[in-house]
């Protein structure tokens, strides 16, 4: 049978009709334990973290939600995550007692799985980590990362959110987001399954949380720094002030960035506190 595709207006790419998302579609490349042993595949949600937040005392751990859409996606930083059909929106619950790790360092682990993930399903070499929680393919951000650590008096846990922009369409990207965001879809004529990948995620996520020795995590550590967009290049240092240009120096072993200003002054940078944006006009977070 011949496969209908349409040209996907401005891109220059073919953008093919994608499946849905599917719980059985998923788990038939899972090879995880815990995550996404059980799931949930919704067609529309405020945002899949708020979802499990809603839910968690139902929940079990390493539940996944999976949505087509979201309406209220959140970013890091009270930013909105735009969520329309075309992405891949998900979300993971991670319960406190067996989860020690903060949301920084479950964040870089998430990028390198995730990372690993496009990387190997798309073949693009080019797919980067920029600090601390988004994913660059080329010049544009094709995934945001947020990781939300709930403790309250009957609760512990983390929700672990990822969202990917795989055949979203460049004009869901408005109000200066084109300049920045862009789909995996236009660099690559792969027709990869959103359900393939959706499980790749979880796996390599589940394989870079099972590092638990010092080796291991330096490895990993290692990873992060070797897949960065961003070392070396200048910046714009996203404060409470002005935008502050830095020359990025490197990233330390507790995720913190090292910056060098252009009067020579040093400075390090926790991911709560500031964002970066790359100078020459790509990227806002
Ligand atoms: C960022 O870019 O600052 C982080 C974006 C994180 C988006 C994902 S989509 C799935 C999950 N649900 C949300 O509301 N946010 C995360």
């Amino acid at each position: 049978m011949e496969e209908k595709s349409t040209e996907r207006a401005g891109s220059g790419k073919r953008f093919y009709p994608h499946e849905m998302l599917d719980t059985a579609a998923v788990t038939a490349h899972l090879e995880t334990a815990l995550l996404g042993s059980t799931m949930a595949v919704l067609r529309r949600v405020d945002s899949t973290n708020t979802y499990i937040k809603r839910c968690f005392s139902a929940l079990d751990d390493g539940f996944a939600v999976l949505a087509e859409q979201q309406t209220l996606g959140k970013g890091r930083r009270g930013k909105t995550f735009v969520s329309p059909e075309g992405g891949l929106y998900m979300s993971v619950l991670l319960l406190g007692h067996d989860f020690p790790m903060d949301a920084v360092m479950l964040t870089v682990r998430a990028a390198i799985a995730v990372k690993n993930a496009l990387r190997n399903l798309t073949q693009l070499p080019e797919i980067g980590i920029k600090w601390v929680n988004d994913i660059y393919c080329g010049n544009k951000k094709v995934c945001g990362i947020l990781a939300e650590r709930v403790i309250g008096k009957s609760c512990d846990f983390t929700v672990l959110g990822i969202g990917i922009n795989v055949f979203t369409p460049q004009s869901a990207f408005r109000n200066g987001l084109e300049e920045t965001a862009g789909a995996l879809c236009d660099f690559t004529d792969i027709r990869f399954s959103r359900n393939e990948l959706a499980a790749e995620v979880l796996n390599r996520l589940e394989e870079v949380l099972s590092v638990t020795d010092e080796a291991g995590t330096k490895l990993l550590l290692d990873d992060y720094r070797a897949s960065s967009v961003i070392i070396g290049k200048d910046v714009y240092v996203l404060g409470q002030g002005e935008p502050l240009r830095a020359k990025v120096l490197g990233i330390d072993d507790s995720a913190a960035l090292y910056v060098q200003y252009p009067d020579g002054k040093t400075d390090i940078l926790r991911s709560g506190d500031v964002s970066t944006r790359l100078a020459g006009g790509e990227e806002t977070e």
